[in-house]
């Protein structure tokens, strides 16, 4: 069947994508202690690969060791993770795939247990939840050493053959603290106006576009509104922050939307793809959320989407991109039991964090 899902489309990186199902972005807990890519991690993405995704992102990984927030996280913050990484990004690039690494830090979600120390953020700021550890205010120093963090990250995927970077400035980890006016309360040039509170992620992608060749492609994650521990972020800003970075170049925009099926909060009757692509001509939007089928996959890309990114159905379902094709095909949803999981290369580490999230993982 003929679905422009499955029509290639050129990034203005140049980059060519062979199809516009993407490999969302999902953290799975495989790396080894000290971020080293191991096998398990690079058989999951690898089956998801050469399954006919057309662009492969690996799970947010962190641009330096304080900005460390999962256990087992994938690292790109030396040179020694290279080589690994490098025989991820030859896999990914000989399925005929785009491969982009996801670059992180974690902020105030970068705990002392893993880090070994005080978390920091655009502010000293308290929230009522369990475990939370009242950040440290960056200095300007650290900011601008982060930002050749980032840059510097992205010059080692560069290096290691993958086509790109996506900036993870969704989420509420660092770069969306500096984007939210309650957790950033600056009064520096990091805060306060909206162009002061988006200078991080600015010059973070600048940055990063400096160090890295002509072709490679740089794209940002926004949330486009608050969602779990994401706060303070505005429908209406996040679509001018769009904007400024799209005015920097930007190779794609990929908004986390959580599920595709609503609206936006602030505005119950209108959605957030029609409103983004208005305000974004010629930048290749991405969109995640809850979907799983041919239809509902189409339906995004008639909202304005150029790309989809598929997260739990990309996880149960590691050739979606070929088995979609057939309009019959009706796509395995969770639960799964662990056994099941395994066969779909996932390893067991990544079995348990699934544990958190609702409904996926069935009892044997
Ligand atoms: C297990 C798991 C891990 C995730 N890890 C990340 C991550 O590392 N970076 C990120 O930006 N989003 C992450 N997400 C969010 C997904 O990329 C995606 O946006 C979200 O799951 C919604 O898409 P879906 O309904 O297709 O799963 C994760 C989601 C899940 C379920």
């Amino acid at each position: 069947m003929s679905s422009r899902l499955f029509e290639p489309l050129t990034l203005p990186s140049g980059a060519v994508l062979k199809n516009r199902v993407a490999l969302a972005p999902l953290t799975n807990q495989q790396s080894h202690e000290d971020g080293t890519l191991s096998a398990d991690e690079e058989r999951w993405l690898l089956r998801r690969a050469r399954g006919g995704f057309g662009l492969v992102e690996t799970c947010a990984a962190h641009v330096s060791r304080e900005g460390q927030a999962f256990d087992r996280q994938l690292g790109i913050f030396d040179d020694a993770l290279s080589s690994r990484l490098g025989e991820l990004a030859a896999g990914i690039r000989g399925a005929g795939a785009l491969g982009i690494v996801q670059l992180h830090h974690g902020g105030v979600r970068a705990p002392s247990r893993l880090t070994g120390e005080q978390p920091w953020s655009a502010s000293a700021f308290t929230e009522e939840r369990e475990g939370f550890e009242v950040p440290r205010a960056a200095s300007e120093e650290l900011i601008e050493a982060t930002i050749e963090r980032f840059a510097a990250a992205a010059e080692r995927a560069a290096r290691a053959g993958f086509g790109g970077v996506e900036l993870h400035a969704a989420h509420g980890y660092v770069l969306s603290q500096f984007l939210s006016r309650t957790m950033n309360q600056r009064v520096d040039r990091w805060g306060g106006s909206l162009e002061n509170r988006a200078r991080f992620l600015l010059e973070s992608l600048r940055a990063s576009r400096q160090r890295t060749p002509r072709g490679f492609t740089i794209g940002v994650r926004l949330s486009p509104e608050n969602f779990g521990l994401a706060h303070g972020l505005d429908l209406d800003e996040t679509i001018e922050v769009a904007r400024m970075l799209s005015s920097e170049g930007l190779d794609f925009l990929h908004l986390s939307l959580w599920d595709v099926s609503k609206n936006t909060q602030k505005y119950p009757e209108k959605h957030a793809l029609p409103l983004f692509r208005a305000a974004l001509p010629g930048v290749p939007i991405l969109a995640a959320g809850k979907v799983w089928t041919l239809a509902e996959a189409e339906a995004v890309l008639e909202l304005g989407a150029d790309v989809v990114a598929l997260g739990r159905a990309a996880i149960l379902n590691p050739e979606w991109p070929e088995r979609a094709r057939d309009p019959a095909w009706q796509p395995r949803r969770p639960p799964l039991t662990p056994a099941e999981y395994a066969e779909l290369d996932l390893g067991p580490h990544f079995v348990s964090y699934l544990h958190k999230f609702r409904d996926m993982v069935a009892q044997p």
